[in-house]
């Protein structure tokens, strides 16, 4: 099963409207965004954890990206709550669980295998920067090779420079909604658009989003 694998192609995916999938394990459905094959490998999916769930313990080949959207996700390591992101190297293993239930942004085997560097940030607590138009205000997550991964906070009535993604982009919409030429996204809306690709967004009621540039050439 293949899903979105042609990256020269723009999508748009609003998981509200979109089926979310059991998964193998019971308690967990998920929402797939992007997928090289059935069940491992390369793949991008929102995940939802019911209360009491567990996972059993499972390798990363290629690194695991989480974002924690809603409750508290678990593993051995810790507890990590709403707005934590986790970065889990190539190699690493673990057996999550989420005893109150929760919600992921999850990217699953797409880390250079160079990028060695485990993370774990609570963005809740972390500092915002200004960004490059009044009104935007920008919080790093995490920058390998040509990979830029950050949040994006937009106040009311932000309007971006028209630009063009070196290396394509990918953006969820946490909060609010996003919008630029081509559509209005609301939070849950996923959007990719390919190496080379422009827009000019804004936002007229504000947003949060996630942001990642530069890992699709
Ligand atoms: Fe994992
Ligand atoms: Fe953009």
């Amino acid at each position: 099963m293949q899903i979105n694998t042609d990256f020269s192609k723009r999508v748009v995916i609003d998981s509200n409207q979109s089926p979310w999938t059991p998964s193998p394990m019971i308690g967990v459905e998920r929402c797939m965004l992007d997928r090289a094959a059935a069940e491992s490998g390369r793949a991008t999916s929102l995940v939802r954890y019911s209360p009491g769930t567990s996972f059993p313990i499972h390798g990363h080949p290629r690194g695991e990206e989480i974002l924690v959207l809603s409750g508290v996700f678990s593993d051995a390591g810790g507890d990590y709550p709403t707005g934590s992101y986790l970065r889990n190297p190539p190699g690493s293993q673990h057996a999550p669980f989420s005893t109150l239930g929760c919600l992921l942004f999850v990217k699953l085997d797409q880390f250079s295998l160079l990028d060695g560097e485990e993370v774990r940030l609570n963005t809740r607590q972390s500092e915002w920067m200004p960004g490059m138009v009044p009104g935007l205000l920008v919080m790093p997550l995490h920058d390998f090779e040509g990979e830029h991964t950050a949040l994006v906070r937009w106040a009311p009535g932000t309007c971006f420079n028209r630009h063009r993604h070196w290396g394509g982009e990918e953006i969820l919409v946490l909060e609010g909604v996003f919008q630029d030429e081509y559509g209005t996204y609301p939070a849950g809306t996923w959007l990719r658009s390919p190496h080379l690709s422009e827009h000019k967004p804004f936002s007229t009621e504000g947003c949060l989003i996630y942001v990642k540039t530069g890992h699709l050439a």
